[in-house]
């Protein structure tokens, strides 16, 4: 493993005495490394700042408030080092779900899959004050609407604005409009997916990364994008054929299955934007 060619950062990981082999993992917002057994620094890429993370921080500790099934981050401190932001956190247990689900086969593999789904389901569940909107909770310009469907077509509309020319055809309300509308706003991730969970064998035991794609919305959502992501090589590599079997049961088995293509659609428009 190498460090990051990145001069500034480098200057930072030396200056908290964090080593290559103590790398984590990374996703679009962070590198992140141990710092012993307990804690973990996450290193944030360039334009996150302590604010950012001091909102996230604050909307993780509602959802924790009304108890949480497994464990959630938890920053301890927050610094910066020549311009670039750091999080301390509590080091959480467990695996990427990711390398856990490429490590299992058979009946252990398909239950990693359906407690999975059941997690991402779960999150719908954690504590979330009423909004009197549906849309972006911590984003820095949010897109917020009076009803969930309002939502849906105005994220898909500005983020394939946004995107590449090649996508400007897409009608995004005809995208939002094929998923059904919600009556109770509830806490729903977006980014749910095997990368941002963390297992011990067939449990999950975290969901990570709250806060830069969440909204207040239909928590059906999150357990059709946990199966969408799945289905996605690019996203998901080590997936297979049977993974997806199983979560499309799971889905069957929650009523949600008529709505897989539609997410899958309207998550394309949504990601065509960022990266993750
Ligand atoms: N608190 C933590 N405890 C243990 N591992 C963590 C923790 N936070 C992040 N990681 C590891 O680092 C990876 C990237 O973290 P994540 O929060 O998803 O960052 P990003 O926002 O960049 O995607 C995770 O997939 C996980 O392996
Ligand atoms: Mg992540």
């Amino acid at each position: 493993v190498e460090f990051p060619d990145d001069e500034r950062l480098r200057v930072v990981l030396s200056a908290l005495r964090v080593s290559p082999e103590d790398l984590l993992g990374h996703g679009g917002e962070a590198w992140v490394y141990a710092l012993g057994d307990r804690h973990v620094v996450r290193l944030l890429h360039e334009g996150q700042d302590g604010v950012t993370i001091r909102l996230r921080q604050a909307l993780v500790e509602e959802l924790r408030s009304g108890g949480a099934p497994f464990d959630l981050p938890e920053v301890v401190d927050v610094g910066e080092v020549d311009g670039r932001w750091f999080a301390i956190e509590r080091r959480l247990m467990g695996v990427r779900l990711m390398d856990q689900l490429a490590a299992l086969e058979g009946h252990e593999r398909d239950l990693l899959v359906e407690r999975h789904l059941d997690a991402a389901a779960l999150l719908g569940t954690l504590h979330l004050s009423p909004r009197g909107w549906y849309g972006e909770l911590v984003a820095g310009d949010p897109v917020r609407s009076a009803t969930w469907l309002g939502y849906l077509r105005e994220r898909a509309a500005v983020s394939l604005r946004q995107s590449t020319p090649s996508l400007h055809a897409i009608n995004p309300t005809e995208l939002a409009d094929a998923l059904p509308d919600a009556t109770i706003p509830a806490f729903v991730h977006l980014d749910a997916f095997a990368g941002n969970m963390l297992a011990t064998r067939t449990a999950v035991t975290a969901v990570l990364d709250i806060g830069p794609t969440s909204v207040s919305g239909d928590s059906r959502l999150d357990p059709l994008a946990a199966a969408v992501y799945l289905s996605a090589p690019q996203i998901t590599p080590v997936a297979t054929s049977r993974d997806l079997d199983v979560a499309m049961s799971w889905l069957r088995s929650a009523g949600l299955v008529e709505w897989f293509a539609p997410a899958k659609c309207w998550l394309a428009a949504f990601w065509s934007l960022r990266g993750r």
